[in-house]
């Protein structure tokens, strides 16, 4: 079956790409056990994911060439069905929507493509990518064997499909794009959906399939993915977890290799160090036989606007290889590069070699592949995370870190160690260059507080908050008028299925209350003095994004369930409801909704739901731009009219600090001068501790000692095979001055460290004359170069950190 499907596509390939020019023209691609095979040669590929309406189109060529410099082969990205098809057969790909010219811009720079159709998503976007209206379409149950479902699902593949297929962007037609992936992570919910689950993969798989795009089809944590289908692995330890393809010629593949975890509003993920993905990755390879490794995110970008999912931080996957910034993290970017390369060293031993495995202790293990030409290479995996044993393979002796790696494209040097990071750190600063500090700089506008003759969406009860506003805004008033025939203290309950709830009384504040990423109910009990005759009671619930997963997504609930006064019940009282804020109606944020409204003096008493607008000069230069909102509490940031996301400084982590003080601003947002800056601040934010900064690293440091392996780079010379510590400062900036630079014992590493027992004294006049004043510099660890061992008997290391400006 799988035979004749690609045998006819790959003859339909192959003249079509004779025909084409430039990139990474793919030809024909097909698969067996072991890879991906392009025009006939098996590959071993390395992708990163950058979703492209997660940054600017001004940034996607830095971004992608960043992305290359870093050792990747392809570039993956979710295809976002709500941003292109926002009313049912009308389709948007206009700026940072535009799919192909992103597609043409990773091809025009040589990589490939790997586009997750889905198109469902999930990835932390609101809806998980579904657009809102597929909720309102009668008898709809998404993601399940369901003909209303179905249709638009297959209605929008083929709408993409055919789009890519016009502009020759499949690898067949001589485009970048080797595979496809259609759902997502569906075996996380198909037992749900019964006898409608595996009729939807099956559907699923043969509708994707029917689409003829010539390149294979992928289905991510999906076990039974339907032959030719490929079922591949998501998570951070696939060369640990993976069940493995499901069947003997399929590779096997790790779909989204975890750089991080999305972060969420309250909690911020643990870092994950640059040596556990790299150990991991490694161990896919070896282990698993993997052959593909994208990781998620390379680089995750800005949730703009409100297409962040519920709960979800504006800023998204910022401790990927690519910041939010696009600025390059280290040492993750260097350390990932240097694993590609070593890796890349031994691919035709990998792909093409017998492999052989045997043990080199308890928890040691050797891989070694040896090709028909005599190529051989070796993977040395230690598993103990508490020691550090030596091991002896093929007659030398080997020292393997604990919980590592080592790559020997020759079977005899180590080329890399997954745990030996030779590459530098860096240090991100977020400097104010422009400060909104003074109340000449700001004006205000009272948001509306709407009472139930204000009204005119009514109804007996209360309503569900998605279907009601229809996803047009965060913001939907509750209101009811209370009538009590005397003055008396009370309390008013409030129980909500999420997410935010602010409560006012005759126009009062009286208190709020939220739900968290992992419960979104809540309940609100505030104490209120209510007057004689009739009270307006006043709720504002507020949602921080859609779902993005899990079953029924469309029965989904939101909003307020009963409220009562005392022990009187008004769930059932008449509601009145107002959909979004007046400054939403007047488009405050705009230079032109703005201008027609009533703007007022700063008026520094702290008060709830008010807009402030200011007006700035763009910083000097090209270093990435950020609004630093640390003195504000909950709201939305607009930048001349463009949202750059929901803001929430006010719901602090466990350890006391904001989840997100810095909002990214690009660059293509900006005008050099009179830049309209509009807050919306639910809470009584501060907006004079506001600045708008810029982002740069102004910081290098490196470390390594006489077992770190020399660069990758110099891996095929024979001279100059050292450790070094390389530095490099960003674009047009130099090392100004050297921090620290001590060969010896210095204490810690490059997160801390401190001066050690033993230190060379030519420590800084070496690193100085080498580097200072350069953009960057390379100093060898050698005894030489620093006048002799000066402490024998101890491990001698090299630490510098040196300032660029
Ligand atoms: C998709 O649906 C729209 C209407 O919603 C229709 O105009 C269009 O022809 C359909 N396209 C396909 C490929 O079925
Ligand atoms: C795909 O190719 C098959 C024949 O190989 C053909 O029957 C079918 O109509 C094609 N489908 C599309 C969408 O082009
Ligand atoms: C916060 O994140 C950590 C992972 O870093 C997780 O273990 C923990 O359960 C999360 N806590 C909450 C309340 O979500
Ligand atoms: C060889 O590696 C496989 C995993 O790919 C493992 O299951 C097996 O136990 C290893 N064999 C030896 C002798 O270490
Ligand atoms: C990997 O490939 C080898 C043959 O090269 C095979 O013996 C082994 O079973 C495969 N391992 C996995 C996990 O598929
Ligand atoms: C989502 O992002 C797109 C492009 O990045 C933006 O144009 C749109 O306004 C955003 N949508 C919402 C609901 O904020
Ligand atoms: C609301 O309007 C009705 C008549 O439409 C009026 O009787 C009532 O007094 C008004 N309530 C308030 C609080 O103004
Ligand atoms: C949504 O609102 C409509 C009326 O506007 C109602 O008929 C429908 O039952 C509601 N659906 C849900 C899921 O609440
Ligand atoms: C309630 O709201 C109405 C406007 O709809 C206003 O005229 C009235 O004064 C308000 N009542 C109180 C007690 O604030
Ligand atoms: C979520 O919070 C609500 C209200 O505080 C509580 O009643 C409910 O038990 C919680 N649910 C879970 C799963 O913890
Ligand atoms: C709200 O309703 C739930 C049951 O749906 C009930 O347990 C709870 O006590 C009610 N709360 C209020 C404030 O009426
Ligand atoms: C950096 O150094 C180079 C020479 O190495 C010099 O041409 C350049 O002007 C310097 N740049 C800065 C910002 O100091």
């Amino acid at each position: 079956m799988r035979m004749v499907v690609w045998r006819w596509v790959w003859l339909f390939g192959a003249v079509v790409a004779a025909a084409a020019v430039g990139g990474a023209s793919g030809g024909a691609v097909t698969y067996d056990g072991r890879s991906l095979i392009i025009d006939g040669q098996r590959k071993l590929i390395f992708s990163g994911s950058i979703h492209y309406p997660r940054s600017t189109p001004d940034m996607w060529p830095s971004l992608i060439s960043k992305a290359k410099s870093g050792g990747l082969d392809a570039i993956d990205t979710y295809v976002f069905w709500n941003l292109h098809e926002p009313q049912p057969g009308q389709y948007d790909f206009s700026g940072r929507r535009d799919l192909v010219s992103f597609i043409k811009q990773v091809h025009s720079q040589g990589l490939y493509v790997c586009l997750r159709i889905g198109p469902f998503i999930e990835g932390e976007w609101s809806y998980g990518g579904l657009p809102f209206w597929l909720h309102d379409i009668p008898n709809v149950q998404f993601r399940s064997d369901n003909e209303p479902f179905k249709f638009y699902m297959q209605n929008f593949t083929t709408k993409i499909v055919n789009m890519l297929k016009s502009e020759n962007l499949y690898a067949s037609q001589g485009g970048p794009i080797i595979i496809s992936q259609i759902e997502n992570e569906y075996q996380n919910v198909e037992k749900a959906f019964g006898d409608r689950g595996p009729s939807y993969v099956r559907w699923a798989a043969a509708m994707a399939v029917g689409l003829n795009t010539s390149v294979p089809w992928v289905m991510c944590k999906q076990d039974d993915a339907p032959d030719p289908v490929i079922n591949s692995c998501n998570g951070m330890m696939c060369g640990e977890t993976f069940v493995g393809p499901n069947s003997p010629n399929k590779p096997a593949m790790w779909t989204e290799d975890w750089t991080h975890f999305y972060d969420n509003y309250g909690n911020t993920t643990k870092i994950r160090p640059a040596q556990d993905i790299a150990y991991h990755a490694a161990l896919f390879i070896v282990n698993k036989n993997g052959s593909y490794i994208n990781y998620y995110m390379y680089h995750g970008g800005t949730n703009f606007g409100r297409n962040a999912s519920a709960f979800m931080i504006t800023s998204y996957y910022d401790q990927a290889p690519l910041d939010e910034y696009g600025l390059i993290r280290q040492p993750k970017w260097g350390h990932l590069k240097e694993l590609h390369a070593a890796v890349k060293l031994c691919s035709q031993a990998l792909l093409y070699g017998t492999r052989t495995n045997f043990s080199l202790g308890p928890l040691q293990q050797a891989f070694v592949y040896n090709g028909g030409n005599g190529e051989c290479a070796a993977f040395l995996v230690n598993k103990d995370a508490a020691s550090d044993p030596d091991v002896q393979f093929q007659d030398r002796t080997y020292r393997l870190p604990r919980k590592s790696i080592s790559i020997l494209p020759d079977c005899k040097t180590v080329a890399f160690n997954t745990a030996k990071v030779s590459s530098q750190y860096s240090t991100r600063t977020m400097g104010a260059v422009v400060k909104l500090d003074s109340p000449e700089k700001w004006q205000e506008f009272d948001e509306v507080i709407p009472s139930f003759n204000d009204t005119s969406l009514r109804s007996d009860s209360l309503l569900e908050q998605m279907n009601t506003t229809k996803d047009v805004s965060d913001y939907l008033w509750y209101t009811t008028s209370y009538e009590q025939s005397e003055e008396l203290r009370s309390v008013i309950t409030v129980d909500s299925r999420g997410h935010v709830l602010r409560t006012f009384v005759n126009g009062e504040f009286l208190g709020s209350g939220h739900g968290t990423y992992r419960n979104q109910s809540f309940s609100l009990e505030s104490g209120a003095s209510l007057k004689s005759g009739v009270n307006n009671i006043s709720l504002l619930s507020i949602m921080i994004g859609l779902p993005d997963s899990g079953a029924y997504m469309e029965k989904r609930a939101s909003g307020l369930i009963n409220v009562s006064i005392g022990d009187k019940d008004l769930t059932f009282y008449s509601w009145g409801y107002q959909v979004g804020l007046v400054g939403e109606k007047l488009q405050l944020y705009t230079e032109e909704g703005s201008s027609k409204a009533e703007w007022s003096k700063l008026n520094q008493s702290p008060q709830q739901l008010k807009w402030y607008k200011s007006k700035f000069d763009a910083p000097e230069g090209t270093d990435p731009v950020a609004l630093n909102l640390g003195s504000m509490g909950k709201g939305t940031a607009w930048i001349n009219g463009e949202s750059i996301g929901r803001y929430w400084i006010s719901f602090h982590q466990p350890n006391g600090l904001p989840s997100q003080i810095w909002y990214n601003i690009p660059r293509s947002f900006l005008k050099p001068t009179d830049n309209l800056l509009v807050l919306f601040e639910e809470e009584a934010g501060d907006p004079l501790g506001v600045s708008v900064d810029t982002v740069s690293i102004t910081k290098v440091c490196g470390h390594v000692s006489g077992s770190n392996p020399p660069p990758v780079a110099s891996y095929l010379k024979q001279r100059g095979r050292r450790p070094k510590v390389q530095l490099r400062c960003p674009p047009s900036k130099n090392i100004s001055n050297i921090l620290f630079a001590s060969f010896g014992s210095p204490l810690g590493d490059c997160s801390r460290y401190a001066p050690g027992s033993c230190h060379s004294t030519k420590s800084s006049a070496v690193v100085e004359r080498a580097c200072l004043g350069r953009r960057k510099c390379s100093v060898p660890w050698s005894y030489r170069s620093f006048g002799g061992d000066p402490c024998p008997g101890v491990s001698t290391h090299l630490l510098i950190e040196a300032e660029c400006q």
